[in-house]
């Protein structure tokens, strides 16, 4: 017998209605019609039912940090990093892991259970890692983090730079990081890009390199990766973040690396949030959009992911940690508004980053574990559009968050109507 029983659930990419059963924290056979039914019953009311989102790429260590020492007037990344640079002279333990452990709320709040940091290592005391590492454990059984040794300043262009990175591995970070094309020189870039592969290979770890972030059309890192990915046999195991300067590549390039992406089975990380206000800077009209080849990846059967990337930090003021704000930009900037392409998003935000985490017992089938979320909305597109709220969100079987939708009501001639923004079929 279940201990749990979700009822007219809709699933996605389904228009039928189904129960999904629970038992002991797993996904379990619904009990047949006729049958008895646990006490535990859930009526989904036609709501969608996805497994746990999943946040691919987030800096954690600097949530929360907007408008600290000053704001960031431009709006630009290079006003960003200046002003992380005062910051990060205040960083401590305790101010870092006071910050998560709120964004940490806001994520479950939001459906969020699985979530990949990258932590700034170019600091030779490590403070931001050694508060990462902490949260990792004490809220290990809310939320579950992996850590990128990420380098904020370059690995070769940073004093100790690769030694940082090698202390931090052996510290516990998950994932080694890069920046290459924040490197000084092109051959620093490459350098750093074969020096975290390999020291990812050396400690059986995975891999996720911020890659040419930039609207430069001559920044080439990914090819870099995608060769050393194949080389070193890490196939499957290699995520590429950003990547927006194959938006300026020409076609017959960016043709071929992408069959070269594909071939290295590497994972891609896409976010729109950052990306739309940072890219496209220096530019006068046309403004380029600055933002990698999601359509085309997909096409060529590439794992791709979304992110939120900042949450109220110097890059990035807005945000509050919910997937569905990046996935809803991403329906607008990357023009994937087609109806199949919306359910995407939601695979975006869900199975696509399990995928790039190496996530196990993942997913809606009998045996997963239960990591469930139910949207106040009936299918992806009512999801995006509405920014549904998530009513439940499930951990191991466990209700962790709850959110009771807003009740809207308007006088409409002289009399109380409540709006829900759900088109109503004439009866
Ligand atoms: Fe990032």
């Amino acid at each position: 017998m279940p201990d749990l029983v979700i009822t007219n659930a809709r699933l996605p990419r389904s228009e039928h209605l189904v129960s999904v059963a629970i038992e002991g924290g797993k996904i379990a056979t619904p009990p047949a019609a006729g049958a008895a039914q646990p006490a535990n019953v859930i009526d989904a009311r036609g709501g969608l039912l996805t497994p746990a989102l999943v946040e691919p790429h987030i800096h954690l260590d600097a949530v929360l940090t907007v408008g600290q020492p000053r704001h960031n007037l431009s709006g630009s990344l290079f006003e960003g990093i200046a002003i992380w640079g005062e910051r990060v002279k205040d960083l401590t333990v305790d101010d870092v892991k006071r910050r998560v452990a709120q964004v940490l709320r806001w994520q479950v709040a939001n459906g969020v259970l699985f979530v990949r940091s990258h932590v700034d290592v170019c600091d030779p005391k490590l403070t931001a890692l050694r508060a990462l590492l902490e949260v990792r454990e004490e809220f290990a059984d809310q939320i579950t983090l992996q850590l990128v040794a990420f380098p904020q300043q370059g690995i070769q262009s940073f004093p100790d730079g690769e030694a940082l990175m090698r202390r931090a591995v052996e510290m516990g970070a998950d994932v080694v990081g890069g920046i290459p094309h924040f490197e000084l020189t092109r051959e620093y870039g490459e350098q750093s890009v074969k020096f975290a592969v390999a020291l990812a290979h050396e400690f059986n770890k995975l891999v996720d390199i911020h890659c040419d972030e930039t609207d430069d059309e001559h920044s080439r890192f990914l090819e870099v990766l995608a060769a050393e990915t194949i080389r070193l046999n890490m196939q499957g195991r290699v995520t590429a973040s950003h990547t927006t300067a194959m938006h300026s590549y020409n076609n017959a390039y960016a043709g071929r690396l992408i069959v070269n992406v594909a071939r290295a089975g590497l994972h891609m990380v896409t976010n729109p949030l950052d990306n739309a206000v940072l890219q496209g800077r220096f530019d006068h009209y046309p403004i380029r959009r600055g933002h990698t080849r999601v359509k085309e990846l997909l096409a060529a059967g590439v794992n791709v992911c979304l992110g939120h990337d900042s949450v109220m930090d110097p890059w990035y003021p807005l945000g509050k940690a919910d997937p569905l704000q990046a996935a809803f930009t991403l329906a607008h900037y990357g023009q994937m508004s087609g109806f199949e392409e919306i359910r995407t998003l939601i695979d975006m935000i869900t199975v696509n980053g399990a995928r790039a985490l190496g996530l196990r017992d993942y997913g809606l089938e009998p045996g997963c574990r239960a990591d469930l979320v139910l949207f106040d909305a009936p299918s992806e597109s009512d999801a995006i559009r509405l920014m549904a709220p998530r009513r439940l969100v499930i951990r191991a079987g466990k209700v962790v968050a709850r959110t009771e939708p807003a009740t809207s009501v308007v006088t409409w001639k002289g009399r109380e109507e409540p709006v829900d923004f759900m088109p109503k079929r004439p009866s």
